[in-house]
């Protein structure tokens, strides 16, 4: 094996993968390239690129050269075939779904999801005629009675954000391949250097980037990986959107054109994000290419910060439950040492004890007396920062979609910084006083 067939470790790959130096100037940096548009030397090649029977770069809507230096490291990183770099993570989960589940498609999908996921599926899918079954993810019967014959696909995140339930993601993709359709994860909150769905039998990951790939809280972006798994040979007359012949691709299909390897992710580019226009700016995919080139060591750390952090969370007299998976009574405690073996990760949440005052006054004099903590509707930031999911990032959900995802009016989630540990507990400590 020469030193260039050898496979690369993590750290390598986070740095390397989907760039070698080759512009004249030779930069070591992957370039920000800030262009719209690209020149055509030719009208021939225009037209040649534009029947997408040549590739290049036509319009940095569809791609671009920065864009795809992080499509190709994060689809190396998840282990998969290719990838599609978005606007947002919102974007990464919307495109993803739209581009499975076609015309009147259903998906089945975890009751533990990010806000503006449920709002997605439970809310704008009805615009569109598209269909959704929320299930409760550790209740594998209800995943499988939830399947119909119009379902596309099963959806659910690795570590949910905010509860940090851990998903047995083996157990849902078997049961997904079982009725014939893939499983799509949402790797945000774990990231690839924590958990590789596709070990366990995933077919594509989703990122909101905004969070750890980029780690400083700077840039939105998502990415969707097609983890090279899925056949949709099997049973094409399912997914028209990829094997029925169409006059936007010179009537011939776009997996005849493509192959299975980029098949799906040519359907998320040139159709939904070139028609619904939710491109990923140059220097957006250049920040969250910086971020990802310490994404190991920024995790690390995060880790044993939020290890700490639950531990002295765990011990406090003012804080009822606290939902790590390092805390004994965590019941993903024994999912988590299988698919968490590097430690969890720093998105968890942890609730007040209860009294007779009113959760929201409260958990509202703790939060505002935090010093060094921010109050912030994000995760995966180097600060430390705090919300309150139910008037906050999850706040349109009803009641019983709070209580599906176990959030209470109690419940502060925590994302944990790369800050000196003690300074983040000291804070927590000064606050909880309060409580
Ligand atoms: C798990 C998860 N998925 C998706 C999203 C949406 O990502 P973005 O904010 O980048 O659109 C978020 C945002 O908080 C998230 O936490």
């Amino acid at each position: 094996m020469t030193q260039a067939d050898r496979p690369s470790g993590f750290a390598t790959t986070q740095l390397h993968a989907g760039y070698v130096p080759g512009t004249p100037e030779y930069t070591v940096v992957p370039p920000v390239y800030q262009s719209s548009a690209y020149a055509f030397s030719s009208l021939t090649e225009a037209r040649e690129k534009f029947a997408l029977r040549e590739q290049g770069y036509i319009y940095s809507r569809n791609s671009n050269p920065t864009q795809a230096v992080l499509e190709q490291r994060l689809a190396v990183l998840e282990g998969g075939v290719a990838a599609a770099a978005v606007s947002s993570g919102q974007a990464a989960v919307a495109l993803t779904t739209f581009a499975l589940l076609g015309r009147g498609g259903h998906v089945v999908a975890s009751s533990q999801l990010y806000g503006g996921t449920v709002d997605l599926f439970g809310d704008t899918f009805g615009d569109f005629g598209l269909e959704v079954t929320f299930v409760d993810q550790d209740d594998f019967d209800a995943w499988r009675d939830a399947v119909r014959p119009n379902t596309r696909a099963f959806f659910a995140e690795s570590v949910a954000n905010p509860i940090a339930q851990v998903l047995d993601v083996a157990s849902v993709a078997e049961i997904a391949h079982e009725a014939g359709v893939p499983l799509v994860i949402d790797n945000t909150v774990a990231t690839p250097y924590l958990l590789r769905p596709r070990d366990f039998g995933a077919d594509f990951v989703v990122h909101s980037a905004t969070k750890f790939i980029g780690g400083h809280g700077s840039s939105l972006g998502g990415v969707v990986v097609d983890l090279g798994t899925f056949d949709f040979s099997a049973e094409p007359e399912k997914w028209p959107g990829l094997f029925v012949p169409h006059w936007r691709y010179g009537d011939v299909s776009l997996w005849e054109a493509f192959g299975p390897e980029r098949a799906f992710i040519t359907l998320v580019k040139s159709k939904f994000v070139g028609d619904l226009g939710t491109a990923l700016s140059p220097f957006n995919a250049f920040q969250l290419i910086t971020g990802l080139e310490t994404l190991d060591l920024r995790i690390a750390r995060h880790v044993d910060n939020a290890k700490t952090v639950a531990s002295f969370l765990d011990r406090h007299p003012a804080v009822g439950v606290v939902f790590h998976p390092s805390i004994g009574t965590n019941p993903w405690k024994g999912v988590a040492r299988t698919y968490l073996p590097k430690g969890s990760p720093s998105v968890f949440a942890f609730e007040l004890v209860p009294s007779e005052e009113d959760a929201f006054a409260r958990v509202e004099r703790v939060v505002d007396a935090l010093r060094t903590i921010r109050l912030v509707a994000n995760i995966g930031d180097a600060r430390t920062i705090v919300a309150h999911p139910a008037s906050m990032t999850h706040n349109h959900m009803t009641p019983g979609q709070l209580a599906a995802a176990g959030i209470s009016q109690a419940t502060i989630r925590i994302s944990v910084g790369l800050e000196e540990a003690d300074d983040i507990v000291a804070d927590l400590e000064q606050a909880l006083a309060r409580a």
